[in-house]
């Protein structure tokens, strides 16, 4: 059976893909320094082997490959919040390019040559047409998207020079979770809209602020195109398998290819959990493109991937439950 080794599994999406990993029959390590993820996700819910510590440490990774016999690697470790990006970027070059170039190149000198990369639609920056296909111009606005860029870059050389394969997801805006209501997206601090506006609906904030409202779309919030995390994760499984099976490197967009406004993603909000939402409209964000909406036909024609939770609604209301859920088990302690 192929190991795999999950950097960041014991993230958001990270872990919804140790998840599916899981069900599809792979042995699974996550490696995850719990700067942002959960240890009890991984030893108590999905029950597998948990390394803590940091890509950027190359002897760590130098005994993970000599005693393990890792087939691929699913790579999630990112810091991930724009903004943030934005005022302190460093932060953002340091881990999410430094940290995995250590990773590669000791993945090359194990002689591991398949990698699974979390990318990001964010590369694409404003867009000049819509839907964002793989071939858009790329012009990172923010250092997050630019770190995404960067590596996608490395891994085009990484091909040519040392023929290590990858696969690069560049996912829309990952939202939702598991309908088992076991995983769910647990930020701290949280910044993504759909789980602010929930915490929100929980009482857990008075308010919901929307970063901008005249932006050059219909109501005047930027728009996103809102991807189940259960797909995402399942495109990793084709993409792996496409991988193990002597596929050549590729990117592919992973999204639902319709985009829903800020105050969209809120009004159904509103709707699925029966609450009101008080809003708040304060200034733009800095690094946020006003619509980014993707096509993902090659990822549905090359991988037969298939999105299994399309619709909004839906994406909330998985999302609700695990967050209602976790609410219970927060007041009982
Ligand atoms: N937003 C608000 N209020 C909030 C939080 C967010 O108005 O409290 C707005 C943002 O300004 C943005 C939209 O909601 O316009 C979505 O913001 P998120 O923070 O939820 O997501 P982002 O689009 O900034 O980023 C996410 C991932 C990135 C990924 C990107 C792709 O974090 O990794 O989606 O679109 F690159």
């Amino acid at each position: 059976m192929s190991t795999i080794l999950v950097t960041g599994g014991a993230g958001y999406i990270g872990s919804h893909a140790v998840f599916a990993l899981k069900n599809a029959g792979y042995e699974v390590i996550v490696l995850d320094n719990l700067s942002n993820g959960h240890r009890e996700i991984v030893e108590e819910v999905l029950q597998v082997k948990l390394i803590v510590g940091d890509m950027s440490y190359r002897s760590l990774l130098d005994n993970i490959f000599a005693t393990n016999n890792i087939a691929a690697i699913m790579h999630f470790a990112a810091y991930i919040a724009v903004g943030e990006s934005v005022t302190d970027p460093a932060k953002y070059y340091r881990n999410n390019v430094v940290g995995t170039l250590t990773l590669l190149e000791a993945m090359l000198a194990a002689s591991i040559n398949k990698f699974i990369f979390s990318s990001s639609c964010a590369l694409y920056g404003v867009p000049q047409f819509i839907p964002l296909t793989e071939d858009h111009p790329q012009n990172p606005i923010s250092p997050y998207a630019t770190s995404k860029w960067m590596v996608e870059k490395i891994l085009t050389d990484f091909d040519a020079a040392y023929h290590l394969k990858s696969v690069s997801f560049r996912y829309f805006n990952a939202a939702g979770a598991d309908p088992n209501g076991l995983l769910g997206e647990d930020h701290i601090p949280e910044t993504h809209l759909i789980p602010l506006v929930l915490q929100a609906a929980l009482g857990k904030s008075e308010s919901i602020f929307i970063f901008g409202i005249d932006y050059p779309t219909p109501d005047g919030t930027c728009i996103r195109d809102y991807i189940h995390v259960n797909d995402l994760a399942q495109a990793h499984i084709l993409g792996l398998q496409y991988l193990l099976n002597g596929g050549k490197s590729e990117v592919f967009n992973l999204g639902n290819g319709s985009g829903f406004s800020v105050r969209e993603v809120i009004e159904t909000a509103k709707q699925v959990t029966g609450k009101d939402i008080k809003i708040i409209e304060r200034d733009r964000r800095p690094g946020d493109p006003p619509i980014l909406v993707g096509s993902s036909d090659k990822a549905r024609t090359q991988l037969t991937w298939q999105p299994q939770y399309p619709n909004l609604p839906e994406i909330i209301t998985h999302a609700w439950q695990w967050h209602q859920k976790r609410h219970i088990v927060e007041a009982k302690k």
